[in-house]
């Protein structure tokens, strides 16, 4: 059941009732019957108005259809009204995805954070509800923390949310030092991110030839899944896979994923993949433009990699979009059409990422500092007197911003002044350090001897 409102005419209705569809289906149900209602607001009874819910509640009588699934997150009260009105179990869309989540977590932290979520979402609408129906069982909308759950107190429910917070900080602990780690390793991160369905694992698959689960349904993919690479010009990097985004994912599932989602923030790079043959390509891509933003992750350096040309009947359809979208490659993960430019593009974006700069900044300028960490990658910071010190790799489109605070690196590792390239090779290879040595020793013939 979906409403639509005028405001909302961007995204088009039926085809978010059939993305709706969809999910039914992965969350192994079937759909019987959809229906839209034009109206200029929700209610806040019953989300439709009165009169189409009795409507609807004689059509589910007289189909026997059990579950009522509403394309949006509802109310407390407009759930309790709605099953007074049904008779039946009232799921939204948040439910729905969340149902799905519990079937796909298979790690330890997926499975915790699927539950908290469930939890918190569960716990204001605790009151009375269910209960008339706690003898059905099965179904979707189900799973997790089960019925039993519902009817335990508020008390321990609230208790198990705190519980489940606080291992999943564990968790977040762990995740951070095994981030740690890779950032001592300096290889650069680059993070898939894209619509679910738009082909992330098997882009990976094909590109690192490992089996990730990759499958034609929603949310294949939960729990990220980290894996070396090596580009051609022998460029290390880490690849990792990251939950499918979907329009309206819901909030409690962004919040008690950020865990994971935190590898989309930390990441040097983002492969956006798109599945150019979808008819909604565009309103995917701003979907996972809005998450994105909500992770605090825009603005970073971005690859968009149109995925499933080989289904793309109409050329002119490739062309327009690599046009419209700068740092773009068309490919097929499936065929393997377009791999090399898109080791070339990963390439190219690498290499002119990694800038190694000292800065010293004023102290007001905290939105640059901000700006470093969220874009950039901050390796050291502290406070002397009244500026901050930081050595940073900085991605190109903040040279111009960072330059007045340029001051020299001690170590002298890096040609500062010129702002040169330096690759992960020349970094922390022994010929990258000499390459360096020798080039500043040119310059400034005395370098060498202050050593
Ligand atoms: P989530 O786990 O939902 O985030 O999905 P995902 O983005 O990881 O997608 P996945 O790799 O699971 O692929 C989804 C479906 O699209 C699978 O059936 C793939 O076989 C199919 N697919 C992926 N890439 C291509 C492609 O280039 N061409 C064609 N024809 N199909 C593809």
């Amino acid at each position: 059941m979906g409403l639509e409102l005028p405001e909302e005419s961007k995204w088009d209705h039926a085809e978010s009732l059939q993305e709706l569809g969809e999910l039914v289906k992965s969350a192994g149900g079937e759909v019987v019957d959809t229906a839209i209602q034009r109206r200029p607001s929700p209610t806040a009874a019953y989300y439709i108005g009165p009169g189409k819910a009795n409507e609807l509640a004689e059509v589910c009588k007289k189909e026997n259809i059990g579950t009522v699934i509403f394309n949006d997150e509802l109310s407390p009260a407009q759930s309790r009204n709605l099953e007074k009105v049904f008779e039946r179990k009232i799921l939204d869309r948040t439910q729905l995805i969340l149902d799905i989540f519990a079937q796909r977590a298979k790690s330890k932290d997926g499975k915790l954070q699927i539950e908290l979520a469930q939890l918190q979402y569960l716990l204001p609408r605790l009151t009375g509800m269910w209960t008339h129906l706690s003898r059905q069982s099965g179904g979707i909308g189900t799973r997790g923390p089960g019925e039993t759950q519902l009817e335990v107190d508020r008390r321990r429910v609230t208790d198990k949310i705190a519980r489940l917070s606080r291992e999943l900080d564990e968790v977040r602990q762990q995740r951070s030092t095994q981030r740690a780690g890779r950032l001592r390793q300096h290889w650069p991160i680059v993070s898939f991110v894209g619509y679910t369905n738009a082909g992330k694992s098997t882009l990976l698959n094909r590109m690192t030839h490992s089996e990730v689960y990759a499958a034609d349904q929603l949310f294949a993919t939960l729990d990220p899944t980290t894996r070396q690479f090596v580009l051609p010009n022998k460029q290390k990097l880490l690849l990792t896979d990251t939950v499918g985004f979907l329009k309206q994912l819901p909030h409690h599932l962004i919040e008690s994923f950020k865990a994971t989602l935190e590898e989309v923030a930390e990441a040097d790079l983002l492969l956006h993949v798109v599945d150019l043959s979808h008819p909604l390509y565009e309103q995917q891509m701003e979907a996972v433009q809005t998450v994105l933003e909500e992770l605090n992750a825009w603005g970073k350096q971005m690859v968009v990699v149109f995925n499933k040309v080989d289904r793309v009947t109409n050329p002119a359809l490739v062309e327009f979009a690599l046009h419209k979208h700068p740092n773009s490659v068309a490919i097929s993960a499936v065929t393997g059409e377009g791999m090399p430019q898109l080791l070339e593009e990963i390439e190219h974006q690498v290499k002119s990422w990694r800038l190694r700069v000292k800065l010293a900044l004023p102290n007001h300028l905290t939105a640059l500092v901000a700006e470093l960490h969220r874009v950039g990658r901050v390796l050291d910071l502290s406070y002397q007197d009244d500026k901050i010190v930081l050595t940073a790799h900085v991605p190109p489109q903040l040279q111009g911003k960072i330059k007045p605070y340029l001051v020299a690196d001690e170590e002298g590792d890096f040609d500062l002044p010129t702002l040169a390239p330096v690759t992960v090779e020349d970094e922390f290879s022994e010929a990258g350090v000499k390459k360096i040595k020798d080039s500043r020793a040119k310059r400034h013939p005395l370098a060498h001897r202050n050593k």
